[in-house]
């Protein structure tokens, strides 16, 4: 019998994709479209839900023929997916009733406010692990609920359907068969009780949000249907379900606790496996699930931050570097060395451990022979030093995780570059191991899926086809490392809002 292969679909915030991969980690092919962004607002951000399906349908198919294989070959389909976004369909008509609400869109923050005033969020962190911030999936549905005509009487009525990004694909893709999600990303939503492990009637109705519209909430080797026989050909397995960020962490392998990795996209997100422990955070980092596989649920402390690569974006963009982000490394690399120039990319706030939306950018320290190059070094550090806040607060939160020898894997764009890695090293302090292969995200979908197809026994076994990385260890002093953190300190003091 043929090897099995496993679909992965990586629904992201700004593309959809699609890899097949080898039972062994080995990518054969992958497809792709970009995914169109809606700005209705200053600080609104849309997506077309309906562009989502169409896409993903296309690319899950595209990846199969670009191998040459056949879609009969392919066990399972694993989906990951952006977090947090919100959609509300009608069962009847399939349709949704408004543009899709993402993660990063800011309108419910007069909503998180009243409700912060009111003293609730001790009580909703200590429900869902999560903060009052419009980030999460949560007020989103109720603003759609109170803002689209006629979304709360058919709520109520029982026609309309809630849920984050992979409920959609997963019941677009089953023909409506089946309204579901996963405990990953059930826990960004601000409605799920992540110590009971089911959704919170009291948060529905905090939020005015009834918990009769939520998914069915499955592990991540959950059985999640068949596609429809027409969409794809034939009907293929749904067999794995985790939200991009504990996907990435399955992917590179983090299975037990004290493991963490770190993302490097247009933002950051660092995720730490606590074990079985549900680690509450005094720092401000949010506490999340990492996994439940066969019903046993595991955690995780995570941190954000919300400008990491978009900061070397923005050298291009806004100061105009030319090259792309190959020539600011190199213009970042020949920096004149102790030039003391901080960054703070504040540009939309900071996130943790700070959660200040009023923050903004601010460029400190600058001398008369500074220019673009030691801009262009703190444009990177930022990423690193902002790394390094999360360090400290996940060392305060989870103490024993970071009590032997720490290693952060990391993954995504401005891990390609060597010198930013040893950079991050220098600057965290910390071992940096780089995967070799970038896309551990839809790989931990692919591992998950393959879980649950029974390609793999378990996810230790499935574990073992994370990439390879490539270490790199801090070769920077502690004096030096240790002043350029003080001076990153200063520099957030002085941009804070409050
Ligand atoms: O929490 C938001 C995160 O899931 C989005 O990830 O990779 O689509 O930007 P990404």
């Amino acid at each position: 019998m043929a090897a099995p292969l496993i679909l992965a679909l990586d629904q992201g915030t700004t593309s959809t994709r699609a890899i097949l991969f080898e039972a062994d980690g080995a990518p054969l092919a992958e497809a792709g479209r970009p995914l169109r962004q809606h700005y209705p607002r200053d600080g609104w951000v849309e997506h077309d839900a309906e562009e989502i399906f169409e896409a993903s349908v296309a690319v899950l198919r595209e990846a199969v023929e670009r191998a040459g294989r056949d879609l009969g070959e392919v066990r399972a389909i694993g989906i990951t997916n952006q977090r947090e976004t919100a959609v509300i369909w009608d069962r009847r008509t399939g349709k949704p009733i408004h543009r899709a609400i993402v993660w990063q869109d800011r309108r419910t923050e007069p909503l998180c406010q009243s409700l912060r005033e009111a003293g609730r969020e001790p009580r909703v962190t200590e429900v869902t692990g999560l903060l009052l911030d419009p980030y999460f999936s949560g007020t989103k549905f109720a603003w759609l609920l109170d803002n689209v005509a006629g979304a709360r009487s058919a709520a109520e009525a029982g026609h309309l359907l809630a849920g984050t990004i992979d409920a959609w694909l997963v019941w677009k893709l089953t023909g409506g068969r089946l309204h579901a999600t996963d405990a990953t990303n059930a826990s960004r939503t601000l409605l799920y009780d992540i110590g009971r492990g089911e959704w919170s009637a009291e948060m529905g109705e905090m939020l005015g949000v009834p918990i009769g519209m939520m998914p069915d909430v499955l592990d991540c080797n959950g059985d999640f249907g068949e596609t429809e026989p027409g969409l794809l050909g034939r009907p293929i397995p749904i067999r794995g379900v985790a939200g991009d960020q504990q996907a990435a962490l399955m992917g590179q392998g983090c299975i037990h606790p004290g493991e963490m990795k770190a993302t490097y996209g247009t933002g950051c997100f660092m995720l730490v496996n606590t074990g079985e422990t549900r680690a509450p955070s005094r720092s401000r980092l949010l506490t999340t699930v990492a996994a439940r596989v066969d019903g046993r649920t595991t955690y995780a402390l995570e941190g954000a931050i919300f400008i990491a690569g978009a900061a070397i974006q923005w050298l291009g963009e806004g100061l105009g570097v030319q090259g792309g982000p190959q020539a600011a490394e190199a213009l970042a690399a020949g920096a004149r060395p102790d030039h003391g120039v901080v960054l703070v990319p504040a540009f939309t706030g900071l996130g943790a451990p700070w959660w200040d939306a009023g923050a903004r950018g601010a460029i400190f320290g600058l001398t008369r022979d500074a220019g673009l190059a030691e801009i262009a070094q703190a444009a990177f550090d930022a990423s690193a030093l902002q790394t390094r806040d999360l360090i400290e607060a996940m060392r305060a939160d989870a103490p024993r995780a970071f009590a032997g020898e720490v290693e952060m894997r990391i993954d995504g764009g401005m891990s390609k570059s060597a010198w930013f890695s040893q950079r991050l090293a220098d600057l965290t302090g910390i071992q940096v191991c780089r995967a070799t292969y970038q896309e551990t995200t839809a790989l931990g979908a692919a591992l998950f899926a393959g879980v649950g197809a029974g390609v793999y026994r378990d996810v230790a076994e499935a574990a073992a086809s994370r990439p390879r990385t490539e270490g790199y260890r801090p070769q920077l002093a502690d004096e030096p490392r240790e002043l350029a953190y003080a001076r990153w300190l200063d520099a957030v003091a002085r941009v804070r809002s409050s």
